[in-house]
């Protein structure tokens, strides 16, 4: 395994967003963590953002178990709470063509959030097919298939606490 972002950069820019969510809701906010691939993320920012704070998961499918994506997004997991009224912030691990994030996005504005911002640790812009609005990204990565810190290929590499790619990626 190749590091691309050391876990001792990660943690320190997961404080720094820490700090960009504390600045736009000083009253609290209450996170939608993206399973399964946000979780880790999700965990270390929970602990950096000084404010009171609640989350909740849900879970989308919108990739095969390899590395290239159908396109089509299916809602697996649900929230367990409702958004109105809430500054809700959804937490996803990687922004790649924003199809998922931009279907999230919809199906939770309508549920009426009094804010609705996203926090992803990494994204891809050179692989965006649709323009989705990301307020809080931790960094911005070439077009390559990353592993690790809650990024899985097949389900393994989830529990590195850096992130990384395989060779030949
Ligand atoms: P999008 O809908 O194409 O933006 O894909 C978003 C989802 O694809 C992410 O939540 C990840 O689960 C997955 N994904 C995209 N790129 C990668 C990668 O490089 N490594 C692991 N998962 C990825
Ligand atoms: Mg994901």
């Amino acid at each position: 395994m190749n590091t691309l972002i050391s876990a001792d950069d990660i943690q320190q820019r997961v404080r720094e967003l820490a700090q960009e969510i504390r600045g736009d809701h000083p009253d609290g906010v209450h996170l939608v963590c993206v399973l399964k691939g946000a979780t880790i993320f999700l965990a270390d920012l929970v602990r950096a953002v000084p404010l009171p704070c609640t989350f909740d998961f849900l879970a989308v499918s919108s990739y095969a178990a390899g590395t290239t994506t159908t396109g089509e997004v299916r809602l697996l997991k649900d929230l367990d709470t409702a958004l109105d009224g809430r500054h809700v912030v959804i937490v996803e691990d990687i922004v790649d063509t924003g199809l998922t994030l931009s279907y999230l996005q919809e199906i939770l504005k309508a549920r009426g959030p009094k804010a609705l911002r996203t926090a992803c640790l990494l994204s891809k812009p050179s692989r965006r097919k649709v323009d989705v609005p990301v307020e809080y990204v931790g960094f911005t990565i070439e077009d390559r298939f990353v592993v690790g810190y809650g990024l899985d290929y097949a389900g393994q590499y989830r529990n590195l606490p850096y992130v990384g790619y395989l060779d030949g990626e």
